[in-house]
């Protein structure tokens, strides 16, 4: 067997991030590592959280208006899917596009190859005219493979917010390569969370349930399993706030009191203060003034906005603007 380059194992792409993250000084992590196989089946199951209005939100708009959003587009279309997790809301496009074209290319694009599977093995299953080929990754490396059938253009969904993880400059950055990778007549899909009350919020990403807590804390189970660590999760808490100067819910693990935690595969010790926290995740919220400016500043024109009747969450289609 061909010896794989070390940069490019996965598994070491965590261990430096989970390294450099809990030496810095305020401790992070990287929301992406949320994804293994359990942290993708409780991200699911937030999904269908009372509190948790994105999913049901966006689906509203997309039930409501996939036909207008494809009828945007002359046929054949193909579809690329950044973050497509279990591609149920995606099923709306793709009724809707098929109600327009024989056969239909899709490329989803997820970091859990365990749902990634899962969810093509479906999408075939149901749609026999659909030709799936998925690739699990992050964004930035899936963009450079992404391919055409027949010179056909390309409509990018990127949904539920996942924007919503990338600081301002990040988005940019993320959005800029994506309009490098597209061309004229092509689009992209940005479904976006906006902002409103800091209850709403806050609520979404602190259920009663404690569903985003397991979520949370689960991804101190992944370093246990992965690194032989010790962080012991009674001595952990959830918590989350709305940072409104930012715009941002913020996702942070408490510490509960004093406590040392060993690394063993990293050979890394960490001391928490009491009430220290590793800041888990950001999810940004947005208003149409910062929609509007993100896409002129990455290279692409507003097409069309539709929201849900509360007005909670946004589905952007964004046109490649020409150079
Ligand atoms: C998948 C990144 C859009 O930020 O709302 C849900 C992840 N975190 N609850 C979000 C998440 C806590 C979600 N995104």
């Amino acid at each position: 067997m061909k010896p794989s380059p070390i940069s490019a194992r996965p598994e070491d792409a965590f261990a430096k991030d989970v390294r450099a993250g809990l030496t810095a000084q305020p401790k992070s992590l990287p929301p992406k590592y949320f994804y293994d196989t359990l942290g993708s089946q409780l991200f699911e199951a937030i999904c269908a959280l009372p509190e948790y209005y994105l999913t049901r939100s966006e689906t509203e708009i997309l039930q409501r208006h996939a036909p207008e959003i494809v009828a945007h587009f002359p046929d054949p279309l193909s579809l690329v899917e950044l973050g497509s997790g279990s591609a149920v809301k995606t099923r709306y496009l793709l009724d809707a596009l098929l109600a327009k074209q024989k056969s239909l290319l899709y490329q989803p694009i997820d970091i859990s190859e365990s749902i990634l599977r899962q969810s093509a093995r479906q999408l075939s299953l149901d749609y026999p005219q659909l030709l799936v080929r998925g690739q699990v990754g992050d964004y930035t490396k899936g963009l450079g493979q992404i391919e055409r059938q027949h010179n056909e253009a390309l409509l990018v969904l990127f949904l539920g917010s996942n924007i919503g993880n990338y600081n301002p400059d990040e988005a940019r950055q993320l959005l800029t390569a994506l309009r490098q990778s597209l061309r004229p007549g092509d689009a992209l899909l940005l479904g976006a969370d906006l902002k409103k009350s800091a209850e709403v919020l806050t609520a979404a990403y602190d259920d009663a349930l404690g569903v985003t807590a397991a979520f949370n804390l689960n991804l101190l189970n992944r370093i246990n399993r992965e690194f032989e660590a010790d962080f012991d999760l009674k001595h952990f808490a959830h918590r989350a706030h709305y940072n409104a100067d930012d715009g941002r819910v913020e996702m942070h693990l408490v510490s509960q009191k004093a406590q040392r935690v060993f690394l063993r595969r990293l050979n890394l010790s960490i001391n928490f203060d009491a009430g220290e926290t590793i800041h888990t995740e950001n999810s940004w919220k947005f208003d149409l003034a910062q929609l509007q400016m993100l896409a002129t500043e990455t290279g692409f024109a507003v097409r069309q906005t539709w929201f849900d009747q509360a007005a909670f969450f946004s589905c952007n289609l964004w046109q490649v603007a020409s150079s």
